[in-house]
């Protein structure tokens, strides 16, 4: 082992043992009327090992002893694949690491004695239901607005019934990966959910079980995510940057063909549903 080395595994053996230290500036907002405000906290005894929830577990077991209240954060499986934790960590959505989910993120990857700075999503369509929590019920009403799949019930079909090229099924699956946290919202400066609303409408779009109510589905989710209250995509790249499942953006391109192509022929059949 080269001296380097064996300084850097001195400094990850004591870091262990005496545990890391982090000051954090974490938001807290009562409701969603309060103004709120970055409110400064010690964290000590944090292990280089522990997920960057696991923290803030220890953080608030720490208040609680002390009689004061913890703050309120969301989280689910703390595997990756809820979407239910998120956090903007240092100004970015899920922090530092690279196609990572807030659970995933762990302490090492913060310099010991290091200032962090813990916000939740901020977008007029995700409001603050308290300190790092926010509603994220306008991401449900864009998936109901997709409405649903027509099938003939009845015995399930053969597995391999309906043949799918493996490239189809990888492309399909590339889309499905997204696990709806939010944080592509959160990181655009127009709080778009464009890729969010891609993802959801290629992962189906591309499969021949998709193809019922295909041409309606794009069009109302994309509708549904305006009424909602999310901007549009000015091609900014920072929802692909931040996603942790890397959602690309070229999904976004084929919601717009789909939103185009659809739009036109959906004008085309209104005139007779409403000559009906
Ligand atoms: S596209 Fe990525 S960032 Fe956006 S909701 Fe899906 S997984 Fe989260
Ligand atoms: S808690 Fe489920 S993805 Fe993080």
């Amino acid at each position: 082992m080269s001296a380097g080395s064996q300084a850097e595994a001195a400094v990850s053996t004591e870091r262990r043992a005496s545990g890391m230290t982090f000051t954090l500036e974490i938001w807290r907002q009562r409701n969603a009327d309060d103004p709120g405000r970055m409110v400064a906290y010690e964290a000590t005894r944090v292990s280089p090992d522990m997920s960057f929830l696991e923290m803030l577990d220890l953080l608030n077991e720490e208040l609680m002893r002390k009689g004061e209240e913890p703050f309120a954060f969301d989280s689910d499986c703390r595997e990756g694949i809820c979407g239910m934790c998120g956090l903007v960590i240092n100004g970015v959505a899920h922090g530092p690491g690279t196609g990572t989910t807030t659970c995933q993120l762990y302490m090492r990857l913060f310099k010991n004695g290091s200032r962090i700075r813990v916000e939740p999503w901020r977008a007029r369509a995700f409001p603050v239901v308290r300190d790092l929590v926010v509603d994220r019920s306008a991401f449900d009403r864009i998936i109901q607005a997709g409405g649903y799949t027509s099938v003939n019930t009845g015995s399930a079909p053969d597995a391999n019934a309906t043949l799918i090229s493996q490239a189809r099924a990888e492309e399909a699956m590339d889309s499905a990966a997204c696990i709806g946290c939010g944080a592509c919202v959160a990181s655009c400066k127009n709080a778009s959910a464009m890729l969010f609303v891609a993802a959801k409408v290629k992962h189906l779009g591309v499969l021949p079980q998709g193809q019922p109510e295909r041409r309606q589905r794009g069009v109302t989710m994309l509708e549904t995510m305006q009424e909602e209250g999310f901007g549009n995509c000015t091609n900014e790249y920072e929802c692909e940057a931040v996603c942790p499942k890397e959602i690309s953006t070229s999904n976004i391109a084929f919601l717009n063909r789909e939103y185009i192509r659809n739009l036109v022929s959906l004008s085309s059949l209104r005139p007779l549903v409403t000559s009906e």
